[in-house]
């Protein structure tokens, strides 16, 4: 990994509020390694630097940091020193900045933050990339065909003039441009929430999980279904729900024979017999949640489930650890081994969204 770039600092991208939760993690994901090292973040850009203490103690240690610890972060990424260009060449300043990184990487990913003034950089971007990686494969930098396996090669333009560049390593970050998962939303799904369900089943597993864990003809029970985009989903999918709201359904899983609708408290229900899966996205108080999640696995009522935390209280990081203190309690009193994922989607706005599962 480092034999061909040369990393001084991580960078994240995170949803643009959730600075200071993405820099708080980055703070214990390093010490977690024995790193010590101060965060470089302004508010609603969209992205934090954590800068080492020690930068040799970080290149030897950089490749243990692992991606899928970190909840807020959309995409992990090994930074060198920022550059910066002329308004006339662009190139040669990214060429010359890159002259000591041996590559070839696998491929060249322009970025920016997710803001307005990032997004305004997308024409920038279709101009430029073709001339870059130009430039990049005469130098050897850039293989004819992409190879899966190594770096890839990204480059965060926070205005035309100042870029961070970057590797990800393969297995250890997010396979979408700028960490976004580019979905689209199904033309008869009730709700635009259903986009958020779809992340979660390709975010917080691999397809080869998702393909062991959900199969058609399992059973799932919906928590705050209403109108439905979670249960077209699992219906989608080929699931049978049990869909719990006093609110009605909408579009088609009115009279879906996969979907049965109970009009009843989704703090009292349990099924008649264990199901596959659970699903929850009630607006309750986050320890709320959690406890009722982890009661219905460690009660063998569901083997596994995604729910939101939504969070929208100032302290969200010690919100979510007092949630996953409240889940481990539950799990570890029943002896349950459990894995347990969280993660900020894309979809999610003040909210996390948790993947329990018994091992
Ligand atoms: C954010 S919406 C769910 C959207 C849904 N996931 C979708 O994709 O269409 C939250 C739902 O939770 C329901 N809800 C809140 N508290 C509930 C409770 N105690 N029991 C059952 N449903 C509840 C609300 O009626 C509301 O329809």
């Amino acid at each position: 990994m480092a034999a061909n770039f040369i990393p001084v600092s991580l960078l994240v991208y995170c949803r643009p509020g959730f600075e200071p939760e993405a820099a708080a993690e980055l703070i214990e994901l390093t010490s977690m390694q024995g790193l010590t090292g101060q965060v470089k973040a302004v508010a609603n850009e969209g992205f934090v630097q954590w800068l080492p203490a020690d930068r040799n103690a970080f290149q030897r240690h950089a490749s243990r940091l692992r991606f899928d610890e970190l909840m807020f972060a959309r995409q992990l990424l090994l930074a060198g020193d920022w550059i910066e260009t002329g308004e006339q060449d662009r190139v040669t300043p990214v060429l010359n900045a890159l002259a000591g990184h041996a590559g070839p990487f696998a491929e060249l990913w322009l970025e920016s933050p997710d803001t307005n003034d990032g997004k305004a950089l997308s024409s920038f971007f279709k101009r430029f990339q073709p001339k870059l990686e130009d430039a990049l494969r005469q130098r050897g930098k850039l293989p004819e065909t992409a190879g899966a396996n190594r770096p890839r090669l990204h480059l965060f333009w926070v205005d035309k003039q100042h870029c961070i560049p970057s590797i990800s390593l393969a297995g250890n970050r997010s396979e979408w441009p700028m960490g976004i998962p580019r979905l689209k939303m199904p033309h008869d799904a009730p709700s635009r929430s259903t986009l958020k369900l779809a992340e979660a089943l390709t975010v917080l597993m691999s397809d080869t999980e998702l393909r062991e864990r959900m199969r058609a003809g399992q059973r799932a029970v919906d928590l705050g279904a209403a109108p439905g985009g979670w249960t077209w989903q699992l219906v989608n999918r080929g699931l049978r729900v049990t869909a719990i709201d006093n609110g009605p359904l909408k579009g088609s899983l009115v009279d879906d024979p996969l979907v049965q609708h109970l009009r009843v408290d989704g703090f009292k229900f349990r099924p008649k017999k264990p199901v596959d899966w659970l699903v929850c996205d009630m607006v309750e108080k986050p320890s709320r949640i959690a406890q009722l999640i982890a009661g219905w696995l460690a009660d063998g009522d569901a083997r596994q489930a995604i729910f939101n935390l939504k969070l929208p209280m100032k302290k969200r990081f010690d919100e979510i650890h007092k949630c996953i203190g409240l889940i481990d309690n539950i799990m570890q009193r029943a002896g349950m081994p459990y894995l347990l994922r969280i993660r900020q989607l894309y979809h999610d706005r003040e909210e996390v969204t948790c993947l329990l599962a018994r091992r």
